[in-house]
């Protein structure tokens, strides 16, 4: 696939994710969803992917080809899932995600990282987050937070949307020069998750 109406989008079943997809398809976008539940609606493709677990998102990269206008990373878990499991799925999957598809988001394509205003306070712990993001990957963050993760003062939950809103900056900055537009959205609580 190859074209400038070409989307990824995950988180696609439930939720903000569905109402974006289903928004996306309606403009005549070709949305790729990935989800670990099968999405309802009617995307261009869809891919089983579970952001949690490093080989389940290995062998959607593997599966993908041509180029995405757009990268949506909206899929990600409350804090009752566990501290590990919303590390795992919120930051560490987004990140793996992101950095194995980041070629293939065109030049002036649009990255767009669903946070929450709980990241708000990412100031207060950016030595942790430097640190966190300072590791090379989904096996040495995990590693970095089995070791560190009970000496920081806040949730899983809020520090994982830390983490997002500032690995955000830093891929920013790094899509500058091929003027990618790479921004957070801080979604406020709308309701149970
Ligand atoms: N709803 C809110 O009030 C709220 C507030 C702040 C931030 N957010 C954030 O907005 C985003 C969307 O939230 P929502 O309310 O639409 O949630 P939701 O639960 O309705 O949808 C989340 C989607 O992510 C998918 N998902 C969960 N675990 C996954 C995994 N391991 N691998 C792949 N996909 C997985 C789910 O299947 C679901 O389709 C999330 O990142 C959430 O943290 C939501």
């Amino acid at each position: 696939m190859a074209n400038d109406r070409n989307v990824l989008l995950t988180g696609a079943a439930s939720g903000v994710g569905k109402a974006v997809a289903e928004r996306l398809t309606a403009q005549g976008y070709a949305v790729v969803a990935l989800d670990i539940e099968e999405p309802s609606g009617a995307n261009a493709a869809y891919h089983r992917c579970d952001l949690g677990d490093k080989a389940s998102i290995d062998d959607v990269l593997g599966k993908l080809d041509g180029t995405y206008v757009s990268l949506m990373n909206v899929a990600g878990v409350p804090g009752t899932r566990g501290a590990e499991t919303t590390i795992r799925v919120n930051l560490l999957g987004l990140r793996h995600f992101t950095e194995g598809v980041w070629q293939r988001v065109t030049d002036g394509g649009t990255v767009v990282n669903v946070t929450s205003i709980a990241g708000n306070n990412w100031r207060k712990r950016r030595e942790y987050l430097n640190d966190l993001l300072a590791t090379p990957g989904f096996d040495e963050g995990l590693q970095w937070w089995r070791t560190h993760g009970e000496s920081i003062d806040t949730d899983a939950y809020t520090f994982s949307k830390e983490a997002v809103v500032l690995y955000t900056m830093q891929l920013a900055g790094r899509g500058l020069a091929r003027g990618n537009q790479v921004f957070d959205r801080r979604i406020e609580f709308s309701g149970p998750t």
